[in-house]
């Protein structure tokens, strides 16, 4: 849905907006369950995401309208947040998130094109789009930090215990460039994507899978007792962050089968951040997709946290040359793939992969050309009344 649509919503119901947001997604090239295991990611901040109209409406209550689908809610700040499900609850935990800050009750209408479930952050774009609204609408005046924490406690109040890559890079991502963010600092530099004829494209499995939060935090869990057992019996390290490839071999012992993998997976993973930059860096594009696949190796073999959809779409890609490399994105379990390509996609190309993909699981595949854009911070939104 574009954002003149939900603007004539907004119109239709409230009149005219005092305020528009725009929050996108976000993509990650390489660096999967590393953030919260205070290493080193690389995303970027893409073109689709959600768009916010809203005005302040006198009173203390929020009503929220979904442009896509009608729904509508009112909110109050300080309600059960145990009562509150779907897209509600990340406005809602956000208002409880901010509890402390003085909020005059708005009016807001809220639409996009972001998948929903395809591990794109659908709802870090809500919940962190909320919060640069509220800052905005009530002059709070607050820093791009405490923005990022805001949103990032908010969504952790919804259930998943994520880390702060899809909140971070959706506030701070800048056109035509990655992230690199170190996720024990939480800071960032900027790595400028040059990418001569390359592109990124997602493709959706149109996979959602129900048991994503309890696997996700399940796998956290892992990293965190990989970590005790270390810190007892191998040496102090506050994360997985602290042990590189040289390590690998010496925990085997310490460790189950399953943490074994998972430690080693993150270890090598932060590795493939890096290496990853180095490779962009040099313009060895070839090198880079290596690492994609490599990344999708571990995250399906040792990580344990893909699925035959994803996996069927990174194996189409290896018989053909114009994908340099496939990996699964985000948390796993379905969502999407990321794709680095040597040029674009031609619709005979689409349709083979669609035709194939159909005819293995009955789904029809989503393929969306992606590109780094900028995040809520530099996103500049042109709206006239
Ligand atoms: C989800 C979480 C992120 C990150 C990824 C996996 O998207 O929200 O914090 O952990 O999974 O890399």
């Amino acid at each position: 849905m574009d954002n003149y649509k939900i603007r004539d919503a907004f119109i239709k119901h409230f009149g005219q907006a005092e305020l528009i947001v725009f929050a996108p997604g976000r993509a990650n090239i390489i660096g999967e369950h590393t953030d919260y295991n205070e290493g080193f990611v690389l995303p970027f901040a893409i073109d689709q995401g959600v768009w916010f109209f809203a005005s302040v409406n006198g009173q203390d209550e929020f009503n929220i309208i979904a442009a896509d689908t009608g729904e509508n809610s009112t909110l109050f700040p300080h309600q059960n947040a145990s009562l509150i499900y779907g897209w509600e609850k990340y406005f809602n935990q956000v208002l409880m998130a901010m509890a402390a800050s003085p909020l005059k009750g708005s009016d807001i209408v809220f639409g996009g094109n972001l998948p929903i479930g395809a591990g794109i952050s659908s709802s870090s774009a809500i919940t962190c789009g909320f919060v640069h609204l509220l800052n905005k609408m009530n002059h709070l005046e607050m820093s791009p930090h405490k923005m990022v924490k805001i949103a990032v406690e908010a969504e952790r109040g919804s259930g998943v215990r994520g880390g702060i890559m899809d909140q971070y890079s959706i506030f701070n991502g800048l056109k035509n460039k990655a992230v690199l963010l170190d996720c024990r600092s939480n800071s960032h530099e900027f790595v400028d994507l040059d990418l001569d004829d390359c592109h990124f494209y997602l493709i959706n499995t149109c996979v959602k899978h129900n048991l994503i939060n309890t696997d996700y935090n399940n796998r956290r869990a892992q990293c965190d007792e990989a970590v005790s057992l270390l810190n007892k019996y191998y040496r102090p390290i506050r994360a997985l962050r602290d042990l590189n490839t040289d390590d690998i071999p010496k925990i085997g012992n310490l460790l189950s089968d399953t943490l074994f993998k998972r430690a080693s997976f993150v270890i090598q993973e932060n590795q493939r951040v890096k290496d990853a930059v180095h490779a962009i860096k040099l313009k060895n594009f070839a090198q880079l997709g290596e690492l994609l696949y490599a990344s999708h190796d571990g995250l399906s073999q040792l990580f344990e946290v893909s699925c035959p959809e994803l996996d069927w779409l990174v194996d189409y890609t290896l018989d053909d040359d114009i994908f340099l490399g496939s990996r699964m994105m985000g948390g796993g379990f379905g969502g999407c793939t990321i794709n680095f390509t040597s040029g674009e996609l031609n619709d005979e190309k689409i349709n083979d992969l669609s035709d194939k993909y159909y005819d293995r699981f009955g789904i029809n595949p989503e393929i969306i050309p992606i590109s780094p854009e900028d995040g809520i911070l530099q996103k500049k939104t042109s709206y006239s009344h």
